[in-house]
């Protein structure tokens, strides 16, 4: 069972495409994208891991994705990574930026070298926009479109010693998010932000006050899916705030 299969036949000539995916919440959770009729592409640096993503996926579904190796962190290659997706899939329907890291701890800042800073923002913050400024403009113009945000809370405090870095890198993404909010309040395309301010985890690795990486994918897909709100942040602190998106999105 590939989450979100019951999203069924409603979505059968689109296509999503998830900026990010092969890492820790990434791997199931994003593929709760994937329906029957339903296509998915996912852009990853690393070939071996989009490899490792087609060997997961059941072989019913197999067909309804599509891996592109590309980085998306400068505008070059954003712009290419964007011509060979649309090469490879025609139309784009569906954005869901998903960048950065699950976790950094490399110390407090007085430990920390600039070029440590800049590693940091260039993951979280810097190809979040790269990629926002080639994709944003296949779907925004358009009212069945969405660009979807994944961000994190980190962005809002301190999480534990040491994570400094992750806090400057999130917090710029939530300001980035509210800025596209801002500047583009009228596009027709629905444009949102999940929040998750917990852990994100696989069922065997769970603990208290994380959440479960397939319940998020289902979230997000529900929310993609459903199109009925724009220029919302969607905060998910608990287990039961993923129904609030669900529901949001089916609302
Ligand atoms: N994990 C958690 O527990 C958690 C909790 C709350 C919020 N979040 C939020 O979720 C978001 C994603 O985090 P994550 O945990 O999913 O991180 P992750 O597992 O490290 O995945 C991040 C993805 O970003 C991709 N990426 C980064 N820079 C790229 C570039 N230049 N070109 C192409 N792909 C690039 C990576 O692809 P490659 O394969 O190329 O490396 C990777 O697939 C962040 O905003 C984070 O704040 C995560």
């Amino acid at each position: 069972g590939i989450p979100g299969s019951e999203l069924g036949s409603s979505c059968k000539s689109s296509i999503r495409h998830i900026i990010g995916c092969t890492h820790s919440i990434p791997i199931d959770s994003r593929l709760g994208l994937l329906c029957p009729g339903f296509r998915v592409a996912v852009i990853s640096r690393d070939g071996n891991r989009l490899e490792k993503l087609k060997n997961f996926i059941s072989p019913s579904t197999k067909d309804n994705l599509y891996t592109l190796v590309g980085d998306v962190g400068t505008e070059e290659g954003a712009e290419t990574a964007k011509n060979n997706l649309l090469k490879s899939v025609g139309k784009v329907t569906d954005i869901v930026s998903s960048l950065g890291f699950s976790w950094w701890q490399g110390g407090p800042p007085h430990t920390q070298p600039l070029k440590e800073l800049h590693r940091v923002l260039e993951t979280l913050v810097l190809s979040t926009f790269t990629s926002w400024k080639a994709f944003f403009p296949l779907v925004k113009d358009s009212p069945s479109g969405t660009y979807t945000f994944i961000t994190g809370g980190a962005g809002e405090r301190l999480l534990m010693p040491g994570t400094g870095f992750l806090t400057l890198g999130a917090a710029a993404t939530l300001a980035f998010c509210q800025v596209v909010r801002e500047e583009y309040p009228e596009v027709p395309c629905k444009l949102n932000e999940v929040k998750v301010n917990t852990g994100v985890a696989t069922p065997d690795r769970m603990g208290p006050g994380y959440i479960n990486h397939l319940d998020l994918g289902e979230a997000v897909a529900s929310l993609v899916e459903k199109r009925n709100s724009s220029h919302k942040v969607f905060s998910v602190n608990t287990p039961a705030d993923l129904k609030t998106v669900i529901l949001e999105g089916k609302a």
